[in-house]
C-alpha cells in the first residue's frame, strides 16, 4: 500500500524543508512530525538524540511511511548512521531513512571559489563533525570551518528571530565563524531552524558571501533519489496531501507552524513512546 513520505523534526524547523518539498514535489503526500515536546535536540547526547529519533521513525513506519526524510541536522548527525547500520536491516529492512547532512555536503563545495566554507549549526551538529566527514568525501580539497551558535533555535523558537535582540547573537556568532578565516565566501545554514533569521544574518555578512539554505538542496536530492528509485517511489501515495502531528501541544503548533511553513496549517497531538 502507497503511503505519505515521513518528514521529522525536533520541533519546527523541518518545516522550512517540507515547504520545499511541498515546491518542488507537490504530487507526493507527506506526514510532518515535530517533536516539540523534547525539543531542543542540538543540546542532547548522542544516546537521547538517537533514542527520540528512532522512537520517531518507528512511529512513521506504525503509520505506513516507508520513507522517512530526517529534517533535521542534529538527528541526521547523530542518529541517522546507526538507524540505517543497526536498526533498518532488523526492523524494516525494505524501508529508508534519509538524512539533510550528505544531500548539502554533496553541493556545497560548488558555491565556492574560495575553497573555504562555514558551517553554522547547532552544538550538536558541530560536535558530531558530521559536516567535516562528509564534505571531505565530496570536496576533500575545500577547508570546512565549523560555528556552533546554541542562542539561534531558542531565539527562533521564542518568535525573536525579527526582534533586535536577535541582532546580538547573529552578529557574535557570525564573526567567530570569520575570525576562524577570512576567506570563507560560502555558509551553509545547517540546521533548519536558521532560515527564519535569513535576513538578519544577511545584513550582517561580509560583502560577496552567499548564504546556502537546505530546503530547495534536499528537494532536488529527494526528486533525484525517487527517480533513481522507482521501487521507493512506488511506494509512496500521491494525492498532494500533508497531515501534521506535534507531540506537544497542537493549538501551539499551529500558531508557530506557519512562521516556518508559510500557510496556516492543522496539527494533531502524538505521543512517542
Ligand atoms: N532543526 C534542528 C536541526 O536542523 C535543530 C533544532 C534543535 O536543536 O532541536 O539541527
Amino acid at each position: 500500500m502507497a503511503a505519505p513520505i515521513g518528514v521529522f523534526d525536533s520541533g519546527y524547523g523541518g518545516l522550512t524543508i517540507l515547504k520545499e518539498l511541498k515546491k518542488q514535489l507537490p504530487e507526493y503526500d507527506y506526514l510532518y512530525l515535530g517533536d516539540n515536546a523534547r525539543s531542543p535536540y542540538g543540546t542532547r547526547s548522542f544516546e537521547t538524540v538517537y533514542e527520540y529519533t528512532l522512537q520517531a521513525v518507528k512511529w512513521f513506519f506504525e503509520n505506513d511511511c516507508r520513507l522517512v526524510i530526517l529534517a533535521c541536522n542534529t538527528a541526521s548527525a547523530k542518529a541517522l548512521r546507526n538507524i540505517q547500520q543497526l536498526d533498518l536491516p532488523k526492523i524494516a529492512p525494505n524501508n529508508r531513512v534519509l538524512g539533510v547532512i550528505r544531500p548539502s555536503s554533496e553541493v556545497l563545495g560548488n558555491y565556492s571559489t574560495s575553497g573555504h566554507v562555514g558551517i553554522m549549526a547547532t552544538s550538536g551538529t558541530v560536535q558530531s563533525d558530521s559536516y567535516i566527514i562528509e564534505m571531505s568525501k565530496f570536496f576533500p580539497d575545500i577547508k570546512v570551518y565549523q560555528q556552533a551558535c546554541p542562542m539561534w533555535v531558542p531565539l527562533i523558537e521564542n518568535g525573536e528571530y525579527d526582534h533586535a535582540g536577535a541582532d546580538y547573537f547573529v552578529k557574535a556568532y557570525l564573526d567567530q565563524l570569520f575570525s576562524q578565516s577570512k576567506d570563507i565566501d560560502s555558509i551553509l545554514l545547517a540546521c533548519t531552524h536558521y532560515p527564519l533569521l535569513e535576513p538578519k544574518i544577511k545584513a550582517y555578512l561580509p560583502e560577496g558571501v552567499k548564504l546556502v539554505s537546505q530546503g530547495n538542496i534536499v528537494a532536488d536530492s529527494l526528486a533525484k533519489y525517487l527517480q533513481n528509485h522507482p521501487e521507493i517511489d512506488q511506494n509512496c501515495s500521491k494525492k498532494g496531501q500533508i497531515e501534521f502531528f506535534t507531540t506537544d501541544n497542537p493549538l501551539t503548533f499551529e500558531k508557530q507552524a506557519s512562521l516556518f511553513f508559510g500557510q496556516k496549517i492543522e496539527a494533531k497531538h502524538t505521543d512517542l513512546v
